[in-house]
């Protein structure tokens, strides 16, 4: 049984001990005051903890979605592709979890609105997931618009989910924030200006996020994962180009997969809520750093 699913039973125990409790009392001495207020007061037997992902559609995003659901929460996921989001509440049903999904672009100001209005009341874990990189090309070269297009993802996207989300994740009273960024928020390398540029500043807003809601009960948890062979990370960053893609993995024994990464994100975000894993760095075994890759 996960932490998650224990702490939910232990919860439901006592929320239906507490409903039986009112509900003999009522039966023992109706029309007094006393029961009147207790039925009044009485906690409301508590649901399921509510966890968004963005970026469900596809790889890192989809894992997370359903290992979450798995861990007990329901899964509120997102993405602009709801064809793919639909396959993966669907797989979630089957596997007796519960998901829905949610058609959100992270750069639109109305759709995350939107997002926000289909979260049914306090909201326990954000994944902001949503982003990806374009092109390889030095910074001498490099696309104005890819790069934009990094940053609106990335960054804003982030941002602006967050924004939208905070307020209920504090009326949870215990709320966290998951904000997939990458190595490529921590080191430079050569062609990946325009993603690191953004990564890094995915980083930044985890950071000061955290600094700023220090007192408050939101957590903010960063996850930091090197090579993923997902099947779409790559395919996207070199537009449909299915050799150059490949060859990023090309010779690597075992890279992390998508399952990997969302088994960091639901480690981390069932720990005792006092507890923040402020960052977690996770590579294959394969990769020592960003430069160092074993082949072969
Ligand atoms: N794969 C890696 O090696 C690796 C390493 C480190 C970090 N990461 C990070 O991990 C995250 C997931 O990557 P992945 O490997 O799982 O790639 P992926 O399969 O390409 O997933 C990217 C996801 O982002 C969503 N997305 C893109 N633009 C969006 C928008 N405007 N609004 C809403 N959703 C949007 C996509 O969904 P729709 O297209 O349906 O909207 C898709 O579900 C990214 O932030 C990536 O930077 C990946």
């Amino acid at each position: 049984m996960t932490f998650v699913s224990v702490a939910l039973t232990v919860a439901h125990a006592v929320a239906h001990a507490v409903a039986h409790a009112v509900a003999h009392a009522e039966v023992i001495a109706v029309g007094s005051a006393m029961v009147q207020d207790a039925v009044m007061t009485a906690p409301a037997i508590p649901s399921r903890p509510t966890a968004v992902v963005t970026g469900a559609s596809s790889g890192i995003g989809a894992a997370t979605a359903r290992r979450l659901a798995a861990e007990g929460f329901d899964v509120i996921a997102a993405a602009r592709r709801t064809d793919q989001l639909d396959a993966v509440v669907a797989d979630i049903a089957a596997d007796g979890g519960t998901a829905q999904a949610v058609r959100c672009d992270v750069t639109s100001d109305e759709s995350v609105a939107q997002l926000a209005a289909a979260v049914p009341g306090p909201l326990t874990l954000l994944v902001n997931n949503a982003g990806g990189a374009l092109g390889l090309d030095p910074v001498e070269t490099g696309s104005i618009d890819e790069w934009r297009w990094m940053y609106e993802v990335n960054v804003l996207g982030t941002v602006r989910v967050t924004q939208a989300l905070l307020p209920a994740l504090e009326r949870s009273g215990a709320g966290t924030v998951v904000v997939v960024s990458s190595t490529a928020g921590l080191i430079v390398y050569e062609g990946g200006g325009g993603y690191t540029a953004a990564k890094h500043g995915q980083t930044a807003v985890a950071e000061t996020l955290r600094l700023e809601l220090c007192g408050r009960p939101v957590r903010v948890i960063e996850i930091d994962p090197g090579m993923v062979k997902t099947d779409e990370f790559s395919l996207h960053r070199f537009r449909g180009d299915a050799a150059r893609a490949a060859a990023v993995y090309e010779g690597v024994r075992e890279p992390l997969v998508a399952e990997d990464v969302a088994d960091c994100i639901a480690w981390c975000a069932t720990r005792p809520h006092h507890v923040n894993v402020d960052r977690l760095v996770v590579r294959p075994l394969a990769q020592a750093a960003q430069h160092k890759v074993h082949r072969g």
